[in-house]
């Protein structure tokens, strides 16, 4: 175990040697069961110190913000918080805050009366009613809009809704876990998040790490990617070549572990012989590593680097293209309009993704 420690740190540094590596990594060692926590994989002092705070946060908390890039376990972490506390026996709800049309978001989340609105021809109980005694996990807060946010302070700080058109008010026992991949801080400067909603949430604030920041734990992640896929494509996959490992091992990971995790599982489909190698991965990971690409890049044409940067937010978004479009900071038409341009085809399988020229 020890020895993948020192091997991937060696990988991440700028004098990166070969010889050093195992020549197979993920053959030998077998998972050590407490690198893992409520599901969520890692033993880096970062991912320890989640673990211990997940632990100690479950029995107490009411509201808990967990903030972090996309793809560093923010869903595993809430339901691990959910998990463990008092509340496991109740539901868990789950509401995407950018996924709910603006004009029915508190109907969504407190409820409404027979009449409250147009199409509102029945009483109709909200989240906040449905995760009584349970968890709401509200995810992407930072999407949910300014008038939403000021009720659900109001909900956090009385521990009871009123649906909408309604006079009367229900008490509602609920713990409720927001998460969001912006910095709410930014988002509170643009007067698109409210400082108080924010200080109430961020009471208890749990900052994903990105994987980038613990390539330690990367040999075992692989691993555990490598031995999941290999379950479900039913595949003997013994691991990874040194040549792969050390090209993972280059990466920066802007998609963290949700970028692995598609990594492996479309080298776990494409390999033969089961033992994961360079020209097994995603075309956009078999160039040079980054490390030594820098003298060659400049080079490069801005359409090659577009191209490229386009295939990596995809990658990293698991083929979402909502999600690589929110990543890249463009609307979703105009990636669209990139995928065309740069002859990109994206395709979803159940648990993998193919993004090829
Ligand atoms: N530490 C981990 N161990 C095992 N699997 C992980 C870990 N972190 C993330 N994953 C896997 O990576 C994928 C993405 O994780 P998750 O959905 O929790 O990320 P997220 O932070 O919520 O991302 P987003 O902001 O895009 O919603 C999931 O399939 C999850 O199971
Ligand atoms: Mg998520």
């Amino acid at each position: 175990m020890q020895g993948d420690f020192n091997l991937s740190l060696e990988a991440s540094g700028s004098v990166m040697s070969l010889t050093d590596f195992d020549p197979e990594v993920g053959q030998t060692d077998e998972l050590c069961p407490d690198s893992q926590f409520e599901g969520i994989v890692g033993r880096s002092t970062a991912m320890l110190d989640i673990f211990t705070r997940l632990q100690r946060i479950a029995p107490y908390y009411r509201g808990v913000l967990i903030s972090g890039e996309t793809g560093t376990g923010k869903d595993l972490a809430a339901r691990a918080l959910h998990r463990l506390s008092p509340a496991s026996g109740g539901r868990y709800v789950v509401l995407n805050c950018s996924a709910v049309v603006e004009t029915l978001f508190e109907s969504e989340l407190f409820g409404h009366e027979k009449g409250a609105f147009t199409d509102a021809t029945r009483d109709k109980a909200g989240l906040f009613e449905y995760a009584d005694q349970g968890t709401l996990f509200l995810d992407e807060i930072g999407d949910m809009p300014l008038a939403s946010q000021a009720k659900l302070l109001r909900v956090l700080q009385d521990r009871e809704v009123q649906r909408v058109g309604s006079l009367q008010t229900r008490k509602v026992d609920v713990r409720v876990v927001a998460a969001t991949n912006h910095d709410l801080r930014d988002l509170i400067a643009q007067n698109r998040f409210r400082e108080d909603l924010y200080y109430r949430l961020s009471m208890v604030e749990i900052q994903m790490p990105r994987l980038a920041d613990r390539v330690e734990d990367l040999p075992l992640l692989q691993r555990y990617f490598a031995r999941r896929f290999a379950d479900v494509f039913g595949k003997n996959i013994s691991g990874l070549s040194r040549a792969a490992h050390a090209r993972l091992s280059s990466h920066s990971w802007p998609g963290n572990v949700r970028e692995l995790e598609n990594v492996i599982g479309h080298a776990a489909m494409m390999t033969r012989d089961g033992l994961i190698d360079v020209p097994d991965l995603p075309e956009y990971l078999q160039n040079e590593p980054e490390g030594v690409r820098t003298n060659t890049e400049a080079c490069e044409t801005l359409h090659d680097q577009e191209r490229m940067i386009v295939i990596r937010a995809l990658a990293a978004a698991g083929g979402n293209q909502s999600r690589a479009a929110r990543a890249l900071q463009i609307g979703r038409d105009a990636l669209r309009y990139k995928v065309r341009k740069y002859r990109l085809r994206v395709s979803r399988s159940e648990n993998a993704f193919v993004v090829s020229a």
